[in-house]
């Protein structure tokens, strides 16, 4: 069946392909929505033997007739998405098509300081955040004295907003974390700069989705991240400080829940993390080397070393479950060419039982034993295959026992970087 609002919800540790099926759902969409997090996502997309790597700005971009919405739950540093912006026009997208949220908030320089001192501070217990002020920029919001993007429409306001945050984050940085404080004026001219290479952009944005949505236009979520490192349903405290599930949709958007029915989660055939943390069915051996290897698996923001792991359907029944997940897409399936045996987690046991649910402690979680199963694999190249048929039994077969276990059905797969590697198998938007 078809819709008109489609989400793209990463369901494991992020980076599972939410850029590449955005921009492929894109080419007809009216609307592109990105909800949450910012530049800590890494979105890579490829078409036309180029690639094109975006951080926040929604992966809609491309199409020129598409509307690209960065809604009031994103965080953004106004720098990094004028650079974005600026780099995306020298190759030829002149970025018109995009509007920001007047209450999205502000990621400042004292922001990412933070990120990286608290960081510090966690010693062996450190997140292995992006170092991005992500986390410190929504404590501003919860806090309630964060700096929203309308917040710099009136400069007095913002100055005087700014002058007491910036006086009370140096004093954090002189007092507690013995490091260099940072400059009020610098922060000020820089975003007032900043501000002004994209100040037209910025509105209501609530107000345009809604309007979109009644005159039935074509509306596409974007997820960042993946469920498991949601501040809520993640693994806490090894998460990132907002919502990535469908469910914080409305919220972070402005609109009615009743318009977020069409969920797509978005998943690797195998698991990745980058970051610290708990990952059960992570392995380390030449499988997973050449599996990195031939994924690719190097962090799009941090070029760190992605960890790698087989394919965990507790985790994914969670993620389901907790998101409202009701159609797949397996991704990246090609990276699994030549594996021998393919290894699918389906059950922890904690203690001795068996459990089907994540614990909520890391301590617990840390305890979970993986119980497999073992397919065999294929060594056919699939990189050109279009349609299920196409496939080798053995990558049929494993696609088919994922959609047995999860009880969700697998709508597309994707067995390459390009867009055009992009398998459908069912109208689904
Ligand atoms: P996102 O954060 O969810 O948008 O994902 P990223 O772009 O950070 O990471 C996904 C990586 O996998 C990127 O390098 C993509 O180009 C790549 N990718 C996506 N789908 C496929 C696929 O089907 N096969 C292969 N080999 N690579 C893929
Ligand atoms: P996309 O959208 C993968 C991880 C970080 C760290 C944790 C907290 O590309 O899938 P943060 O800087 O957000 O406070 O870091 O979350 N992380 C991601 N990992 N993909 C992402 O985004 C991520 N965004 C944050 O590595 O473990
Ligand atoms: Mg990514």
């Amino acid at each position: 069946m078809k819709n008109n609002t489609l989400a793209i919800v990463g369901t494991q540790w992020g980076d599972e392909g939410k850029g590449k099926l955005t921009d492929f759902f894109a080419q007809k969409a009216d609307v592109v929505v990105r909800w949450s997090g910012g530049d800590n996502a890494g979105h890579t997309i490829i078409f036309n033997d180029k690639k094109y790597k975006l951080n926040i700005v929604p992966s809609g971009i491309f199409n020129s007739k598409t509307t690209n919405i960065i809604a009031n739950g994103c965080v953004v540093n106004l720098q990094k998405l004028v650079s974005e912006i600026e780099n995306l026009q020298k190759q030829g997208f002149d970025c018109k098509n995009l509007l920001i949220s007047d209450r999205a908030h502000v990621i400042f320089e004292y922001h990412s300081k933070l990120d990286e001192a608290q960081e510090m501070f966690r010693g062996n217990e450190k997140i292995g955040t992006t170092k991005k002020g992500i986390g410190p920029c929504y404590e501003d919001k919860a806090q309630r004295i964060g700096i929203r993007i309308g917040d710099l429409l009136d400069k007095e306001l913002f100055r005087e907003k700014l002058e007491r945050n910036v006086n009370f984050k140096n004093m954090l940085f002189d007092k507690i974390y013995n490091i260099e404080q940072v400059s009020f004026d610098k922060i000020y001219q820089e975003t007032l700069k900043a501000f002004d290479k994209i100040k037209q952009f910025v509105t209501n944005t609530s107000l345009k989705l809604n309007d979109y949505i009644k005159t039935n236009k074509k509306v596409l979520f974007e997820g960042a991240q993946g469920v498991m490192l949601d501040l809520d349903h993640g693994t806490y405290p090894f998460v990132t400080s907002s919502n990535p599930t469908a469910s914080s949709i409305p919220t972070n958007t402005g609109i009615s829940p009743a318009f977020v029915n069409n969920i797509l989660g978005v998943v690797k055939a195998y698991s990745t993390r980058v970051g610290e943390g708990p990952f059960p069915t992570e392995f380390d051996d030449s499988v997973s080397q050449d599996i990195r290897i031939r994924g690719n698996e190097f962090g799009t923001v941090s070029k760190r070393p992605r960890r790698i792991g087989w394919f965990d359907s507790v985790l994914i029944q969670h993620t389901l479950l907790v998101s409202g997940i009701n159609k797949l897409s397996i991704m990246l399936l090609d990276v699994l060419t030549g594996v021998k045996t393919i290894k699918i987690c389906t059950s922890y046991k904690l203690n001795g039982k068996k459990i089907s649910y994540i614990p909520s402690t890391i301590k617990e979680y840390e305890k979970c034993e993986v119980e497999y199963i073992e397919m065999p694999g294929w060594t056919e190249d699939i990189s050109k295959v279009t349609s299920f048929d196409q496939l080798p039994k053995n990558a049929q077969n494993y696609l088919k026992k994922i959609e047995d276990i999860l009880k969700v059905k697998i709508v597309m797969f994707s067995v390459g970087r390009d867009r055009l590697q992009t398998i459908k198998m069912e109208e689904i938007f």
